[in-house]
């Protein structure tokens, strides 16, 4: 039998095809990729490019472009972009001190860097290190920069928690992070499975950690596209973010997505900030849908099916 040839190219994230040129065959290398390769993972010289849409957050950032660095061989390319307001800003200065020579542009809004890897590169353990998952000792967690909210519990989540009712048969939590709620709703005795659905793998693996419970099954994905049914409920604090940028459809979509899993008479508990025009959805989706609880700007809703 003859294994696959390792990969030669790379690339990481969407980077806007007007942009830049991802070589065919590249093989997609996002934890926000149900399926991709892991960056962390790629042999060490392997590769011969990197096409990267950098993440906003610097220290996720330098984590993912050191590691970049790490996976080309001596003489390999790299191109790395970001929108000037969400790290492009600081993408040059950054490679620069790995020990990059940058040529750079912008284009729509975008810097765009290119280099070649050095034969030697400094700072770049740092970074790796400074970017791994660790154990947050404030939260009691294992987490990542880059997960949602990595060192904090978010306000909404901790309302969701005050507020949701003894749970109990089978159920999911959808956009699961950390696994925050998962362990409160594992509280529960009488709660017989909970599946958790997370599209960031960082998340995905921290979340095994964090939740040593024989009845949680974790599962990397699209909360909008699992195949689910039959649940007695649904706890979510959906996503209104996609790579950056606010994106309503997102919670809407969840909403419509937990309607499809749960059994009739089963109930969704999900929380939003006040701002978001979830309720017509909810209506749209559920027989009944009850505001639990208000505080801080957040909303607690239970609907029924
Ligand atoms: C508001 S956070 C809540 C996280 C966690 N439940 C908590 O309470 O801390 C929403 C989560 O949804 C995840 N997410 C975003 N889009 C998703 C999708 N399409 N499918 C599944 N999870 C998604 C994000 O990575 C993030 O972890």
């Amino acid at each position: 039998m003859t294994l696959p040839a390792p990969p030669r190219a790379a690339v990481f994230g969407s980077p806007p095809p007007d942009l830049v040129d991802t070589p065919e065959g590249a093989v997609q290398l996002s934890p926000l990729r149900p399926g991709a390769a892991a960056i962390e993972g790629i042999a060490e010289a392997s590769l011969e490019s990197i096409v990267l849409l950098a993440p906003p957050g610097a220290v996720e950032r330098r984590f993912t472009l050191a590691h970049a660095l790490r996976a080309l061989r001596p003489g390999g390319r790299l191109v790395a972009l970001a929108p000037k307001d969400r790290g492009g800003a600081r993408l040059n200065a950054e490679l620069t001190a790995f020990g990059c020579t940058v040529a750079e542009r912008f284009k729509a809004r975008h810097r765009i860097c290119e280099a070649e890897r050095p034969q030697l590169l400094s700072g770049v353990e740092a970074a790796l290190a400074e970017g791994a998952p660790r154990f947050i000792e404030g939260l009691g967690l294992w987490s990542q920069p880059g997960i949602f909210s990595f060192d904090r519990i978010d306000p909404g989540s901790a309302l969701l928690l005050e507020t949701l009712p003894g749970l109990k048969g089978h159920g999911a939590d959808l956009g699961a992070g950390l696994g925050v709620l998962a362990r409160g709703i594992l509280g529960s005795p009488a709660v017989a499975s909970l599946a958790l659905v997370e599209i960031d793998r960082r998340a995905v693996e921290a979340a095994r950690r964090n939740v040593e419970d024989e009845r949680a099954r974790f599962h990397w994905g699209d909360a909008r596209e699992t195949d689910l049914a039959g649940l007695d409920f649904v706890v979510t604090n959906p996503p209104f973010h996609a790579e950056g940028a606010e994106d309503r459809g997102l919670g809407q979509g969840f909403i419509r997505a937990a309607a499809r899993m749960l059994s009739r008479g089963g109930t969704l508990h999900l929380v939003a900030n006040r701002h978001l025009p979830y309720e017509s959805v909810l209506r749209e989706a559920f027989r009944t849908v009850d505001t639990t609880a208000e505080s801080g700007g957040y909303k607690i809703f239970e609907a029924r099916k």
